[in-house]
């Protein structure tokens, strides 16, 4: 099946989460490809669609949360499944804004959500968010579990390979 991978990420920890989710999805026989949710152009040449986030101040980034909105009828004509990074110290769900998501999932009809700890490297940070976390209890660090990511992914294998096709109505259906 074609799987579109599209990831909003500021610092590329989430990113490579999304990298590591289409690698299981390759194995697993599918052809995935990477795109940024702002370059996406069509969702005509595929079947199912991983939708990820990084959150930053209890939000998704506006490149994901756009892309939702932008593709909304071509998403729940498919197979979605949408997840969440971010600081390793608390899941990002309960970071993140509940309704939002919760309004997001439903919006492109998602299968399932997960939430994945992320990475945050001071160094890496410009000035406003070095200013904005300074504040917060994060720790420091790579708290990526790529173990619970493939995990994450072997469930959407085994769902391609399961589930039928949604139902929902593209535009003018
Ligand atoms: C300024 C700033 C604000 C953040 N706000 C949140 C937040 O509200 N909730 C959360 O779970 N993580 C938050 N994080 C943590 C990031 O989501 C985490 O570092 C993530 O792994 C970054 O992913 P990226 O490298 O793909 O941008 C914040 C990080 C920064 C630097």
């Amino acid at each position: 099946m074609r799987v579109l991978i599209t990831v909003a990420s500021r610092h590329g920890a989430t990113a490579e989460i999304g990298t590591a989710i289409g690698r299981v999805l390759s194995e697993a026989g599918h052809h995935v490809r990477e795109v940024a949710p702002q370059d996406v152009t069509t969702l005509d040449d595929v079947e199912a669609v991983v939708l990820g986030s990084a959150v930053y101040t209890a939000h998704w980034l506006p490149a994901a949360r756009d892309f939702a909105k932008r593709w909304e009828d071509e998403l729940r004509a498919r197979r979605v499944w949408v997840f969440s990074s971010g600081l390793a110290t608390q899941p990002a769900a309960s970071a993140n804004s509940p309704h939002e998501l919760m309004a997001l999932r439903e919006r492109v009809g998602a299968l399932g959500h997960r939430s994945f700890a992320g990475r945050l490297q001071r160094s890496e940070l410009a000035f406003a968010e070095r200013a904005l976390i300074a504040g917060a209890r994060a720790k420091e660090g790579d708290h990526r579990d790529f173990e619970a990511v493939a995990a994450f992914a072997r469930e959407i294998a085994d769902q391609l390979a399961t589930l039928p096709a949604p139902t929902a109505a593209g535009p003018g259906n």
